[in-house]
């Protein structure tokens, strides 16, 4: 996070996960709605009654959280004590296991492997989980790779969590770049299934922070009274524009979603000439991960940068170091030029 805050950036900036800025002056809100008479003090109810529409849930299960960031932190702190085995993904997004060890967990990793397409596999958790296991985590889509895993398979993980009376995380943050077809969250497949979201990787409002976990009331009660110790309320400026989002949600996220496919198409036209790199290519999401099949990659992105201003996000941080990810979604032009660069570095 550290080095996406201070370094990723780059005139052809292709190291992003979620798509460009949406305008937030297009989000019309009332502003006598500002002041606050204390009466929601767990929950801001029209944004609770927007987010359980959007998902599907009644608004008891919705614990709002300053993005997915904070959802994943205060599930995970809800669910886990330390010395508590969990069970994550890898690769996977860095700050989920980080989390976890903050929180004191002993941390297991499974595979999610480039021959399988980084499938979910659910063999492999079958082979690390324990009756000790209190928690399994995955990302939907999953992050780096943006593949899917259905319904079926998250079944079989809940039924094998189920079993040893284990929860599973279920970050959903990329789920909405399934733009055909887009899947229901797994918060419907099962109690032991928690999730959590947010409008900022597929709508392109970071800046609201407007997250969310999805829980059993019982669970999500828990959740509310140990956010009393982090957030306690979220700002009311906030809540009200993320009212005023849900307001609009599928414009905001047809707009999203054709620099995304456009990008996508470019993408696909790039690694179709670049023998020397290897993809998994899905059909939807915002980013795709990309192995260079020879050389130093660390060498290779900084020629990227220094040379043609150009920065992807590199695969250290997702325990990959042979790989890199691209992010589409910010801006076609852009993004071409990049990728053109990308195809400099490669050449020369
Ligand atoms: C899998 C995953 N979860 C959560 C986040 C953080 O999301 P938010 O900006 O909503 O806190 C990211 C950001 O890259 C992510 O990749």
């Amino acid at each position: 996070m550290h080095w996406a805050k201070t370094q990723s950036r780059a005139r052809f900036n292709l190291a992003t996960s979620g798509v460009g800025t949406f305008p937030l002056a297009e989000l019309v809100c009332a502003p006598g709605e500002l002041e606050s008479d204390g009466a929601n003090p767990y929950g801001y109810a029209p944004l609770q009654q927007a987010i359980a529409r959007k998902c599907g849930v009644d608004p008891d299960c919705v614990v709002a959280a300053a993005g997915t960031s904070m959802a994943n932190h205060l599930a995970m702190a809800a669910l886990i004590d330390p010395g508590d085995e969990v069970l994550i993904e890898r690769p996977a997004y860095e700050l989920i296991v980080s989390t976890a060890l903050y929180l004191g967990a002993a941390v297991k990793r499974f595979p999610r492997t480039e021959e399988s397409g980084y499938a979910l596999d659910p063999g492999e958790i079958r082979r690390a989980i324990t009756p000790k296991t209190k928690l399994i985590v995955v990302t939907n889509l999953h992050n780096p790779s943006s593949v899917l895993t259905p319904d079926s398979v998250l079944r079989e993980i809940g039924d094998m969590a189920r079993g040893v009376g284990a929860y599973v995380l279920v970050d959903e943050v990329y789920l909405d770049a399934v733009y055909q077809n887009t899947p229901q969250t797994a918060y419907r497949l099962g109690p032991e299934f928690i999730v959590t979201n947010s409008l900022t990787k597929v709508y392109g409002l970071s800046e609201l922070r407007c997250g969310w976990i999805l829980a059993h009331p019982e669970l999500a009660r828990a959740m509310w009274r140990l956010n009393d110790l982090f957030g306690v309320n979220a700002a009311r400026p906030a809540e009200l524009l993320g009212v005023a989002a849900f307001q609009q949600i599928d414009r905001i996220r047809e707009r999203a979603r054709q620099i995304v496919e456009a990008d996508r198409a470019l993408l696909d036209e790039f690694l179709a000439g670049q023998p020397a790199l290897s993809a998994t290519r899905t059909g939807f999401g915002t980013t795709a991960f990309v192995r260079l099949r020879t050389g130093d990659v660390e060498r290779f992105l900084m020629r990227l940068r220094t040379d043609y201003v150009t920065s992807v996000a590199p695969g250290r941080f997702f325990e990959m170091p042979s790989h890199f990810r691209i992010g589409m979604g910010v801006n076609s032009a852009m993004f071409g030029e990049g990728l053109r660069r990308l195809g400099l570095t490669l050449s020369t």
